[in-house]
């Protein structure tokens, strides 16, 4: 493994944040909100690192940006449910990726099928209940992994997530089998 940490500490990697950014960005991703609930407050954020890990148990991870309120909110409270985004879901994606808006003003995000009575984004492909399982540090973010307690999901299209806009996923015809069922 290389070492690619100057003495002083800074980075010495020539690819730079946008650089990094928009070559990422050419992996399509589902997007999803995260959220949680902590000293009595909702808090969510759009998310697309959103990862399947383990199946026995049951795990997934977020990569979370560090002191962003959400971050903070999930480490504290040490649950979060994992909402994934349907299509027509991309104003709510947006709702939850502006810093400083009331993010849950006007939604009815205590919906009581909730297993910990945690806030949730109504009309989510997946609500995924979670405990947090572990939280590394990774640069600027917090790979938080989460055991996956309950799950309710739906099977509408999609949000997706390509080149830093959103789309729809369409199905790619019925030529190949699906890979599960
Ligand atoms: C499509 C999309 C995906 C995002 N994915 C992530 C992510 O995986 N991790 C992250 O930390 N921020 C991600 N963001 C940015 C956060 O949503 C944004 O910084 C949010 O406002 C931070 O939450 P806060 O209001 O609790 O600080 C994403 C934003 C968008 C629009």
């Amino acid at each position: 493994m290389t070492d690619a940490t100057t003495a002083e500490g800074a980075s010495a990697s020539t690819v730079d944040p946008t650089a990094m950014r928009q070559a990422m960005g050419r992996f399509a991703t589902g997007v999803a909100v995260v959220t949680t609930r902590h000293d009595g407050h909702p808090h969510g954020m759009t998310v697309n690192s959103m990862t399947s890990v383990s199946l026995d148990p049951p795990l997934l991870l977020v990569c979370l940006t560090t002191g962003a309120r959400t971050t903070e909110a999930v480490v504290g409270a040490g649950r979060f449910v994992v909402n994934v985004l349907a299509a027509r879901q991309g104003q709510i994606a947006l709702r939850f990726a502006r810093r400083g808006e009331e993010h849950f003003a006007g939604l009815d995000a205590d919906q009581a099928d909730n297993r910990h009575d945690l806030p949730v984004v109504p009309g989510a492909l997946v609500h995924a209940d979670c405990t947090v399982d572990q939280v590394l540090t990774a640069g600027d973010h917090l790979v938080v992994f989460g055991r996956v307690d309950a799950l309710c999901r739906s099977d509408a299209t999609p949000l997706a997530f390509h080149g830093g806009r959103f789309a729809d996923l369409r199905p790619h015809g019925a030529e190949h089998d699906l890979w599960f069922a």
